[in-house]
């Protein structure tokens, strides 16, 4: 069952001490007597002796482990090691062919659930390079065409922290590259790398419900969460609890990993902030394979640190305390029009006036996000056909919360009668009114697809739009129409104010990107070109140039800003700056101070500019050997 520790005792706390307690698989942990004879698992001491290695060991290196110690590795974790084989070498002539396997593989390839429930593979494969691609119907390609030395090596099939400790130990000792998956949802591939011994945080399921505490400044309830919570897990238990926690849109994006420990935004976050706002203690593991507590007395920095200063960076969480918020409403409108042939829900409008709509509902975003709510919108386009010329489609959706739909309607009433006056023929929609976030979030079928694509995105800072006259509001709305009209492509919108006031206590003090906490739109523009094995490395590379080309314009029409790590292009230029702001010095010195071996490294994560994966062919991709510069 999934939340079988459900069945603990819920603890009713009010004193600080009371907050330090585990789950119970934190109990299980490594002791210097565990490690006492065996070098491979002892722990890391600071400072480091000696200099680092220039490379990470490879498979295939004279110094890689041998199998014998790879087996006394697996008998330390009790069996949790798991040989890092993708689903689909099930479809090769091989050790690993299996008819049933490759059919599933087929059939669920696309699937979130399907990647995020494998140990081995991320969901994107061009970050590797498309090492083991599903080969054609009727085909069989030897086991050497699927390029298994791409991938994680090894597998953590982690239940206990003592698992993350060995794991953490045998790496670094080893000079092993280090990743860690839980969903593999990652979009820039900061979860995954070649020949790397890999940790698996998706099994740690365990909630418990917590309804009163006190951490600092912070009275009221609380939650403990395990590191492989999803989404849509996290809106059961909402439902359960009858309370509020904010989630990602995607429902099988994990609560407390990545999305978390890179900021995090939710369609609240106008209202309580990111998701790194709500956390009051984490239980990690170190760069140096102590198992530690982190909260706003203990651990201050790497508290911090983690909050919004990127995942895979500084330590392994495998539970986080978060705050938790009493249930309430949701309200959300959609606005839709277009160029192609319309209907009264998306009526038809000419090429001038759509963009005039697009700007008007841009100057409303101030106004929408005082009020707490948020704007969450695309702009899709088609290409001209024989009969038809390019056409351009704007939905979008207001969404409030804690309001009547009555209220919300009047609310936005002005957008609808601004959008009437420029001859956007739209009667205000009746609002779809959930009484609780938790029916809102709710998926009977959790199940999406993430595609093998690139997008680069721009955090759009509010004071470009707070008046539609200024030359900031017209350079941001330019950028954004030269983006779909000439370029081509599909662009995506979140709209929300993840302001220090909204952080609250403690989120206030965390390593939050200052540019997102300016921002009021994190824009996305996504490729339509395919980076799948059946494209050349050329055309890769230029799909990806020209697309940064478009992404230029928005960098360029928004001076002065950033971008929102989690969701951006991992050749984001001056990742530093966009992704940390005037955090990276400090945080630099921290991740230095703290894991000198360089045992946590992802993609654009402080530090990374140190090092560089080989043999990748004009992009960054993570399928080769780790070394430092
Ligand atoms: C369908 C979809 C919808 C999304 N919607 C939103 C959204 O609404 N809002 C938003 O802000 N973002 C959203 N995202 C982006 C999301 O924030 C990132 O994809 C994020 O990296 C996912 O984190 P993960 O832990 O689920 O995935 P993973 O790929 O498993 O991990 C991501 C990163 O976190 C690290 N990591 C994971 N767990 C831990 C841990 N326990 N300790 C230390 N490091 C860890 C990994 O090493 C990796 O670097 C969405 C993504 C998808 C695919
Ligand atoms: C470690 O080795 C010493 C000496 O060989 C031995 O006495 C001790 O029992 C060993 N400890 C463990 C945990 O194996
Ligand atoms: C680790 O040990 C378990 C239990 O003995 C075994 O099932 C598993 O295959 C081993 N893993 C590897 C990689 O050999
Ligand atoms: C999965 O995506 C690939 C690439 O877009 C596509 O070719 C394939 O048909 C999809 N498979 C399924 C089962 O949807
Ligand atoms: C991971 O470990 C759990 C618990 O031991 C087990 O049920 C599961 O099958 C393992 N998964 C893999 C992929 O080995
Ligand atoms: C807690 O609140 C008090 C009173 O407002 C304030 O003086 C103090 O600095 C706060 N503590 C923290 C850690 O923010
Ligand atoms: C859920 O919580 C809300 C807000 O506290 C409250 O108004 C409502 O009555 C609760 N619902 C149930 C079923 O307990
Ligand atoms: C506006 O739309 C309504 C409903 O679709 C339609 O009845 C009406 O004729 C339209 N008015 C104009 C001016 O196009
Ligand atoms: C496009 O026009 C051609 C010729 O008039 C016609 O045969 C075809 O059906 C049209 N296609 C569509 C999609 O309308
Ligand atoms: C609208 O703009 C697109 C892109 O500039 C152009 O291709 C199309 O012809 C225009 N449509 C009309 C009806 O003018
Ligand atoms: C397999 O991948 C490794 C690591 O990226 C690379 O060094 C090697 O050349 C690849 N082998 C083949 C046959 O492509």
């Amino acid at each position: 069952m999934l939340f079988s520790a459900l069945a603990l005792a819920v603890l009713s706390v009010a004193s600080q001490s009371a907050y330090a307690i585990n789950f119970p698989y934190e109990n299980i942990q490594l002791t210097e007597g565990d490690v006492a004879n065996n070098s491979d698992i002892a722990f890391g001491t600071l400072p480091p002796i000696g200099n680092g290695r220039k490379c990470k060991t490879f498979p295939g290196d004279d110094n890689w482990p041998s199998d014998t110690r790879w087996r006394a590795f697996n008998a330390s974790l009790g069996g949790a090691l798991v040989k890092g084989i993708p689903p689909a070498a099930a479809c090769y002539d091989g050790p690993y062919l299996n008819e049933g396997g490759c059919t599933t593989v087929r059939a669920r390839q696309n699937s979130s659930r399907f990647a995020s429930d494998d140990p081995t593979i991320p969901f994107g494969l061009w970050q590797l390079d498309n090492p083991c691609p599903v080969p054609a119907v009727g085909s069989l390609p030897p086991i050497s065409a699927c390029n298994l030395t791409s991938l994680p090596q090894y597998v953590v099939n982690v239940t206990t922290a003592k698992h993350v400790q060995l794991a953490v130990n045998f790496a670094r000792n080893n000079n092993i590259r280090l990743t860690i998956k839980n969903t593999g949802h990652d979009f820039l591939g900061r979860n995954t790398g070649g020949g790397a011994l890999q940790v698996w945080v998706h099994p740690l399921k365990t909630f418990e419900y917590i309804p009163s505490i006190q951490v600092g400044n912070y009275t009221g309830k609380a939650a403990r969460v395990g590191a492989g919570i999803m989404t849509y897990e996290m809106f059961d238990l909402m439902a359960k609890y009858n309370i509020t926690v904010p989630c990602a849109g995607g429902a099988t994006v994990s609560s407390i990993g990545g999305w978390m420990q890179g900021g995090g935004f939710s369609i609240l976050t106008s209202k309580i902030g990111l998701m790194s706002d709500q956390i009051l203690s984490l239980e990690v593991v170190t760069a140096d394979g102590k198992f530690v507590h982190a909260d706003p007395f203990e651990n201050a920095e790497l508290f911090w640190a983690l909050r919004g200063g990127g995942p895979s960076n500084y330590g392994i969480v495998t539970s986080a305390l978060i705050k938790v918020h009493d249930a309430f409403s949701i309200s959300t409108s959609s606005i839709n029009f277009q160029t192609g042939q319309g209907t009264a829900a998306s009526p038809q409008v000419s090429n001038e006036t759509f963009w005039a709509g697009i700007s008007i509902y841009f100057s409303h975003l101030v106004r929408i996000t005082d009020a707490r709510g948020i704007g969450w919108n695309y702009i899709r386009t088609a290409a001209p056909t024989a009969n038809s010329s390019r056409t351009f489609t704007w939905i979008s959706t207001v969404v409030l919360n804690d309001i009547s739909a009555a209220d919300a309607k009047a609310f936005v009433a002005p957008l609808i009668a601004d959008l009437n006056a420029i001859g956007i023929n739209l009667t205000n929609p009746e609002p779809t009114w959930f009484p609780t976030y938790a029916q809102q979030g709710f998926r009977p079928n959790p199940d999406e697809s993430v595609s093998n694509g690139r997008f680069g995105s721009r955090l759009i800072p509010r004071k470009a739009l707070v008046d539609p006259k200024s030359k900031d509001f017209l350079a941001a709305t330019r950028a954004i129409r030269s983006f779909v009209e000439d370029g081509g492509y599909m662009w995506h919108s979140v709209d929300f104010t993840p302001t220090l006031e909204k952080a609250g206590y403690p989120g206030r003090i965390a390593a939050v990107n200052p540019h997102l906490r300016d921002a009021i739109m994190h824009s996305t523009g996504f490729d339509t070109a395919s980076y799948g094995p059946e494209t050349t490395i050329a055309q890769k590379i230029a799909s990806h140039d020209r697309l940064n080309e478009y992404l230029d314009k928005l960098r360029v029409a928004t001076p002065g800003s950033g971008a929102y790590m989690n969701e951006a292009d991992p050749d984001e230029p001056n990742p530093q700056e966009s992704f940390y702001g005037s955090n990276y010095a400090k945080l630099k010195a921290f991740k230095a101070e703290t894991d000198p071996w360089g045992v946590f490294y992802a993609v654009t994560a402080v530090g990374s500019e140190d090092w560089v994966v080989e043999g990748t062919r004009g992009l960054t991709t993570q399928q080769g050997r780790l070394c430092r510069i």
